[in-house]
């Protein structure tokens, strides 16, 4: 089914009104989805998005109002790391751009490199660095395929995030993403490494999508909930069962972020 034919099948389902603002949930974040006021399609309905093996049970898509924004939120995201396939989550970008939005916003858990950016807090993307070097255009045959990715992570949006996340009394600070494939967890000296590289946070998802966002010509900013220190930065053992279990503390803070952002639109 093309991005089209899904986009049909959704508005009748949804409605006609478009869409504004396409969010992306990490792991441990998609009762976000359930704030939205609107029609829920799981993945599983619509041809070409991921489902099998995708993080949160039962991944779905819900269209609806937040905050008066017209949004789809995507309730699941596949990584790289399920099959190999950098551009997993094309097709739900895709659907996005298809039904009228021009913004995204991603968010993830992630380890974090700086003391000053402990676990339960938040990281706004300045920019990012893919330690893992697929990419998901390769295999792009058009001209589009040569994206600029300077102002990658969308400057405007952020600075609204950030006076959003203020007058929501949320602290924000930014910083660069390290994207490594996963699923194993970086070793310390990674760590190290990814540090003097310039990484403030790593994790394994995210830099994908906002090379297909800027391919499709959608803004996108996208925000990390610290869910760890990275490997060898401290005594705690890392596990997916610790990032989903303190995820939701930044979940929190992400949607009173957000609900103030969508106001001033
Ligand atoms: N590394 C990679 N991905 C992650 C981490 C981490 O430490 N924490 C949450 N997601």
């Amino acid at each position: 089914m093309t991005a089209e034919t899904l986009a049909a099948y959704i508005r009748n389902k949804a409605g006609h009104a478009p869409v504004r603002v396409g969010l992306v949930l990490g792991s441990g974040l998609s009762h976000l989805a359930d704030a939205v006021d609107g029609v829920t399609i799981p993945y599983a309905d619509l041809g070409g998005f991921p489902h099998a093996g995708v993080s949160g049970h039962s991944p779905k898509l819900v269209i609806g109002d937040l905050e008066g924004v017209r949004v789809a939120v995507f309730a699941g995201r596949a990584h790289f790391y399920e099959d190999g396939d950098a551009a997993v989550m094309r097709r739900p970008l895709e659907v996005l751009k298809a039904l009228g939005a021009d913004t995204l916003i991603l968010t993830n858990a992630a380890g974090s490199l700086r003391e000053d950016i402990p676990p339960g807090e938040l990281m706004l993307l300045s920019d990012h660095i893919a330690f893992c070097s697929a990419n998901p255009l390769v295999g792009e045959h058009s001209e589009a395929r040569f994206v600029p990715m300077d102002d990658a992570h969308d400057p405007a949006i952020r600075a609204a995030l950030t006076d959003a996340a203020t007058r929501a009394g949320v602290t924000l600070k930014e910083g660069v993403y390290g994207w490594f494939s996963g699923p194993s967890f970086e070793t310390p000296a990674e760590i190290r490494m990814a540090k003097i590289c310039g990484a403030d946070a790593v994790g394994m998802s995210t830099v994908p999508e906002v090379i297909l966002a800027r391919f499709l010509g959608l803004r996108v900013a996208a925000i990390s909930t610290i869910t760890n220190m990275g490997a060898g930065l401290s005594d705690e053992a890392l596990s997916h069962e610790q990032t989903k279990a303190v995820a939701p503390l930044g979940a929190v803070k992400i949607e009173a972020t957000l609900r103030e952002w969508l106001r001033t639109l």
